[in-house]
């Protein structure tokens, strides 16, 4: 009786890693491109990005990335970490802008009034309009 109860359990481990995911597994990372620096317009998550003046920040290259949506074709991205004392900065339109002591950015991420005084690091965003993918890099 003990034979044939260890039997089935061995059969049950052995399935059960090829069905379902393990617990353990690490999650891919819920705010941040779904391949290799690839924003897929068409989902949902970036659909801050589908409009000329839209941005969102993700993570990439283990940083967080502002990327802004500044035509129909072209898009920035800097990283969101302002240079001075860390704040998260903002899109504005023509500009980046700093809440916390004010410093600005021009969309390459170079300063144009301080405190700060190192540009903010840029990135490459490239738009496939047939895939409707950004691709960062
Ligand atoms: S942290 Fe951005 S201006 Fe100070």
């Amino acid at each position: 009786m003990k034979v044939i109860a260890a039997a089935a359990a061995v059969a049950g481990c052995g399935s059960s890693p090829q069905t379902t995911a393990s617990p353990d597994a690490p999650a891919p990372p819920a705010d941040g491109p779904t391949c290799d620096g690839c924003l897929d317009l068409s989902d949902p998550t970036n659909s801050a990005l589908t409009k000329v003046d839209g941005s969102r920040i993700v993570r990439f290259a283990k940083t967080n990335v502002l990327v802004a949506r500044i035509s129909e074709t072209e898009f920035i991205a800097v990283s969101s970490v302002c240079t001075h004392a860390g704040c998260a900065v903002r899109f504005a339109t023509t500009q980046i802008s700093c809440p916390c002591h004010g410093s600005l950015f021009a969309l390459d991420g170079t300063v144009t009034r301080g405190p700060a005084t190192r540009p903010l690091t840029r990135f490459s965003a490239t738009y496939d309009a047939q895939t409707n993918i950004v691709t960062l890099s």
